[in-house]
């Protein structure tokens, strides 16, 4: 049991992308036959989410390797570096993009031969990391069940943004886990934060849960206290795009105000996310770069306009919530304290 929504698919030589800007009023899929429609389609968000925008951009070298004229080696790789920066341009928060494009560089230059076998090994690589996410998540969504407060005996989990198999290569992050407690009977209900501007919790998780019929109730942002405050809510599961080594967590803008109540009402707080999300390189979150995005997200709705002319606007895409709001981080390793990911995993990547 479980998803069977693919957002990135590589077919016969393209890319085949679920169109996320359209869900729910339309499912489309987008072909991407060139490096430079996959940069496009990261940075416009068609293909969102941290752990899938880095298998996107594992699929975007590979169409660049077949773009590649030369089978010289050396050129080859000279001219895989300039694509790979590109990819790498096109949103900075989300770490899992730059480790795909890592991984996909080191293996190739690893690899001995002439461009023609590169490119075959760029797409075996690129596959593996699709593969390896989708059973990846499937290892968080089980591990985060044993997580979960032990009464009452069925849950209702919040959860803002999408972590869903939309978000990843298929089955999702933090909605594996209530993907996982809900094939297991331990959901009653899960709340989706809408999430402005963008509204993924609004437009794509509810679209994921109810499509597996899986209970969901959406709430706009700031309706997550007063819900919390009534007892309805039992736990907190978020994804994340970046967790520094001390375990402070980036994810979609107001996920830290969720945190924050989550405390004050005594509710836990854990955070799903793959190794590949944690950036052992940075001390702590304020180290996080952190994705500024294009004004008319916040004042536009549709055609319509909601802000009158002449307001400035700020519209940072994440925050960081600090380690010591989150009761768990839940892995593909198993779930571990914040201050423990270090110790535990770090020799693992
Ligand atoms: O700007 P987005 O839609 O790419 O942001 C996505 C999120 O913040 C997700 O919650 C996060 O990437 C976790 S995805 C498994």
């Amino acid at each position: 049991m479980g998803s069977t929504l693919y957002p990135v698919i590589w077919k016969d030589d393209r890319v085949v992308l679920i169109d996320q800007t359209r869900i729910p009023e339309a499912f489309e899929t987008v072909e991407v036959t060139s490096s430079d429609a996959m940069a496009t389609a990261i940075k416009t968000m068609i293909v969102r989410g941290a752990p899938a925008i880095g298998v996107a951009a594992a699929f975007g070298l590979c169409l660049g390797g077949s773009e590649i004229q030369t089978t010289d080696r050396a050129g080859f790789l000279s001219e895989l570096a300039v694509i790979a920066e590109k990819l790498r341009q096109t949103r900075p928060t989300a770490v899992n993009l730059f480790w795909a494009i890592d991984r996909m560089m080191t293996t190739v230059t690893a690899t001995e031969g002439d461009g023609l076998a590169l490119r075959s090994v760029l797409l075996t690589t690129a596959q593996k990391i699709s593969d390896d996410d989708v059973a990846t998540c499937r290892a968080i969504g089980d591990h985060g069940v044993s997580a979960l407060p032990a009464s009452p005996a069925k849950i209702r989990l919040l959860t803002h943004c999408n972590a869903g198999a939309l978000a990843t290569a298929g089955y999702g992050t933090a909605l594996g886990v209530v993907r996982s407690a809900w094939r297991d009977g331990r959901l009653e209900r899960v709340y989706a934060d809408e999430t402005r501007p963008r509204l993924q919790g609004a437009k794509l998780t509810a679209w994921e849960c109810v499509q597996e019929n899986i209970p969901v109730t959406v709430i706009t942002d700031n309706m997550a206290a007063h819900c919390m405050k009534l007892g309805m809510i039992d736990a907190v599961v978020v994804g994340a795009d970046r967790i520094a080594a001390n375990g402070d967590a980036a994810n979609k803008i107001g996920t830290y105000s969720v945190a924050l109540v989550a405390k004050a009402h005594n509710i836990p707080f854990f955070v799903a996310a793959p190794l590949s999300t944690i950036d052992f390189s940075l001390k702590d979150g304020s180290l996080i770069p952190i994705e500024e995005r294009d004004p008319t997200e916040i004042y536009s709705v549709g055609n319509a306009r909601l802000v009158t002319e002449g307001a400035e606007f700020y519209n940072p895409a994440f925050d960081v919530t600090p380690a010591h709001l989150i009761a768990g981080i839940i892995t593909e390793f198993g779930v571990f304290a914040p201050d423990r990911i270090e110790a535990e995993l770090a020799h693992r990547q």
